[in-house]
């Protein structure tokens, strides 16, 4: 039997963090707005459900509610914070605001080391984000922890399984958080976790393959790790059925279109459409400079040359995106509506409608890190799989002005030697991001006893979790150094190196 535990999402910040713990724990679990009904969640059939935390106030008008069945349904319930308040307010408690506010830090004292909190001492340290608390407990409901400020932090209904915390277990913050979490899904759900890499790779080959039938799929690969991992799970499940399209932009880094046909066509011996469409980008870009403009130009230039290529192979019926799970989740957030648009990211998204084709989307319920387990599973290598982001417009967005191929192959030369120290110095994996730019600009110099007027190229690298807000990162200064002194005496055009300390926002991880 399947195992799944869903989750309702309230518009908590940790959200996907619960999802995360309860995945760390070899149990499936998905994330639904709070308009999942309760027949659908019937279908789903689940060991348990957990109702997320969530900014508002379960008695505000426009509050976020679910239907109220779903607290009838006879599966074990777990109300986390906004989850546990909104528990109260259904089943006839009392929810009200703190006297005291209690907010990050508290300690617990458990009255019930029973279920949720067993094998825990009787005191834990937890964290709090919520002014509003229980103030009455619903009928047949009892007390199973209390802090200082809280009278009831935590309450259980033992007979019909529903449990609510007013802390956060999900948080590194509640230190013994991972075991209550724990004790839900084994003991309270009886899960057993048999949600491995292993299992997945075995379930979506099954699924990719009853969804396509006996057509074809065309996958464009880039080389980052989306694409990659999709391409070798929907190999894996269709074989030669799987067409991939590398598209040469002419925009790339050194060596990475080698290394995506050596890794793909000689590896894996996928079937591989190699399109060289360096002139075609570089003549269409002749002498744009304007950062939004240039997006545009590559964006409609990419659909245009994968369609061509697309439209010589025989049968295809769907087209392969590596879209991940928090793509997934927050396009359909409680309450997000759409964000201005700062820059005009160049996806495949306009692909599908223009070609008539089918979405497969073999990682929509991955997280990244997930998505870089199972490439490991399935023989991706580390070069890939760890890969900080690229994004699909290429180094044009890292030119500064215009683009030729000459300024091209002084930007993939500096980049080369930036990569190449940062990994030395055991650092690629701690940064999210490190690239160079090249600017606008000459300046002055000297070389030996030559006046030099030549090229000046800045290095950004950045610290992040998910490329919205990020950090420039401390390199240390003999780094930095050394990948000056390379630069400047390696690469021909270049006199000037610098660094890019401003964050994320104001600045943006890319330049253009
Ligand atoms: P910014 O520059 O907006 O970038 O701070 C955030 C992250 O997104 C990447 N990026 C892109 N990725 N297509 C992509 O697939 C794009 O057009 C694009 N523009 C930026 C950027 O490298 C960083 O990781």
């Amino acid at each position: 039997m399947k195992e799944i535990i869903v989750i309702v999402d309230f518009g908590s910040q940790y959200s996907q963090l619960i999802a995360r713990r309860i995945r760390e724990c070899n149990v499936y679990c998905e994330i639904y707005t709070p308009g999942i009904s309760a027949e659908k969640i019937k279908q789903l059939n689940p060991q348990g459900i957990i109702f997320s935390g969530g900014p508002s106030s379960v008695t505000q008008k426009n509050a976020p509610r679910c239907e109220r069945e779903i607290l009838s349904l006879g599966i074990p319930l777990l109300g986390i914070c906004y989850g546990m308040q909104l528990i109260a307010f259904y089943l006839g408690g009392k929810v009200g605001k703190s006297s005291a506010r209690e907010y990050g830090k508290a300690e617990l004292n458990i009255d019930d080391t029973h279920g949720l909190f067993s094998g825990l001492d009787e005191r834990i340290i937890t964290w709090m984000s919520h002014e509003d608390k229980v103030t009455k407990m619903p009928k047949g409901f009892t007390r199973l922890a209390h802090t200082r400020n809280s009278k009831i932090a935590g309450f259980a209904n033992h007979n019909d399984k529903i449990y609510g915390l007013q802390f956060h277990p999900e948080v590194v913050h509640t230190p013994k958080g991972k075991e209550i979490m724990k004790n839900f899904i084994f003991k309270i759900c009886r899960c057993r976790g048999l949600w491995t890499m292993k299992s997945f790779i075995k379930d979506a080959a099954s699924q990719i393959r009853e969804q396509v039938g006996e057509h074809s799929v065309v996958c464009g690969l880039s080389g980052g790790v989306d694409s990659s991992v999709s391409a070798v799970l929907l190999h894996k499940a269709l074989g030669k059925r799987l067409h991939c399209i590398f598209v040469n932009n002419g925009l790339l880094r050194s060596g990475e279109a080698e290394q995506v046909i050596n890794t793909f066509k000689k590896h894996y011996h996928l079937n591989f459409h190699y399109v060289d469409a360096e002139k075609q980008f570089l003549n269409a870009l002749k002498n744009v400079t304007d950062p939004e403009k240039k997006r545009k130009i590559i964006g409609r230039l990419f659909i245009h040359v994968f369609e061509k290529e697309a439209k010589r192979i025989k049968n295809i019926k769907f087209l392969a995106q590596g879209t991940l799970y928090p793509d997934v989740i927050e396009s359909r957030s409680v309450f997000g509506g759409p964000s201005a648009v700062i820059k005009s990211h160049h996806n495949v998204g306009g692909l599908p409608k223009k070609m008539h084709l089918k979405l497969i989307e073999p990682l929509k319920f991955l997280f990244k890190d997930e998505a870089r387990i199972l490439g490991k599973e399935l023989g991706l290598p580390d070069e890939i799989i760890e890969r900080h982001p690229f994004p699909g417009p290429g180094l044009a967005i890292r030119i500064l002005g215009n683009i030729t191929k000459e300024r091209l192959d002084i930007l993939r030369q500096a980049d080369l030697r930036f990569i190449e120290e940062i990994k030395k110095a055991g650092l690629y994996r701690q940064v999210w991001q490190a690239l160079t730019v090249l600017l606008p600009l000459k300046s002055v110099g000297v070389m030996g006893d030559e006046r030099t007027y030549e090229n000046t190229v800045a290095l950004r690298a950045v610290t992040s979790v998910d490329g919205m807000t990020a950090d420039w990162a401390k390199l240390p200064a003999p780094v930095l150094e050394t990948v000056s002194n390379r630069i400047i005496n390696e690469v021909k055009g270049v006199n000037r190196v610098v660094y890019d300390i401003s964050s994320k926002p104001p600045a943006t991880i890319e330049w253009e």
